[in-house]
């Protein structure tokens, strides 16, 4: 090196090894949110002051584990609380009797219900109307989905959603409502349970029009075509396990029990 290449290229080196050790230093010293492994919260926390800068868009459970346990003060109380005309603990069912109600409520097969199914992507929530049939003894639910939707995509990424049924309100003296959380996965129509859950819990029978003198075979013919169709057509099913059911129902009181009751397996 001459001592032009020297004058100009060494102050270029210490200026760029400076440059290297400031950024290492500043890493150490206030490490970057990304970079740190950040510890679980519970659903109350807040982000004190000196928290590392939230990105926009970005929310509290793309970094942190949020401990939901949905043991929310005023769910708490209407479940095992003392509430007014019950002291802590008392007119909760067993739980064999709550999943027995549920069942009444919800019911199998041609008593299938419209839900509100809600699944978030990316912190997008999505609600979407769709019916559900219970398959009482293995505890999952099952739905018929056209291929391609959106709510179809978040659950692919998402397994975990909540649905909702509620009787439509009008009076304090006859509700009746559920919110359950599950989580689902998709069965295609190569899967042979794909066969199973339309046939035995599915009412699709609903959609096969019959004339009113058809025969038991005209029926069952029938029947099997609809199913054979909706094999070869775009529809997928959602199985849904149930995690957890919160229900509200007006006459549980009348037994003694409370309105608000929840099951979990
Ligand atoms: C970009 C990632 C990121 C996001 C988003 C984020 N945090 Fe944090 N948070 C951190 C890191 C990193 C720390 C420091 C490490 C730690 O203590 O967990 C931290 C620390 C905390 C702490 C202190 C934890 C303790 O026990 O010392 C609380 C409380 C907290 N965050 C709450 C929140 C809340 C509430 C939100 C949403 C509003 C949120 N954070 C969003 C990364 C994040």
């Amino acid at each position: 090196m001459n001592t032009l290449q020297k004058t100009v290229y060494f102050p270029v080196i210490i200026l760029a090894g400076a440059l290297v050790y400031a950024q290492a230093s500043a890493v150490e010293e206030k490490p970057a949110a990304s970079e740190t492994r950040a510890k679980a919260i519970d659903t109350s926390a807040q982000a004190a002051s000196n928290h590392p800068d939230i990105p926009e868009g970005v929310s509290c459970n793309d970094c942190h584990e949020v401990k939901y346990d949905a043991n929310t003060t005023a769910t708490q109380v209407w479940l095992t609380g003392d509430t007014p005309g019950k002291k802590a603990g008392e007119g909760v069912m067993p739980k064999e009797k709550i999943w027995q109600e549920f069942t009444s409520m919800i019911g199998a097969k041609t008593k299938t219900k419209t839900f509100i199914l809600a699944t978030c992507l990316n912190n997008e929530p999505l609600s979407t109307t769709a019916e559900f049939s219970l398959d009482p003894k293995n505890r999952v639910l099952y739905g018929l989905h056209e291929m391609g939707t959106e709510k179809l995509n978040h659950v692919k990424n998402n397994p975990k959603v909540s649905l909702n049924w509620h009787k439509d309100f009008d009076s304090f003296a006859d509700f009746r409502c559920c919110q359950i959380k599950g989580h689902a996965v998709l069965i295609d129509n190569t899967n042979p349970e794909f066969a199973t859950a339309v046939k035995d819990f599915l009412p699709y029978e609903k959609s096969v029009r019959l004339p009113p003198d058809a025969t038991d075979t005209q029926k069952q013919n029938a029947y099997k075509a609809r199913r054979d169709m909706l094999k070869k057509g775009n529809f997928v099913v959602m199985k849904i396990a149930i995690d957890r059911i919160t229900m509200a129902n007006s006459a549980f009181a009348r037994e003694g029990f409370r309105v608000y009751q929840r099951w979990v397996p």
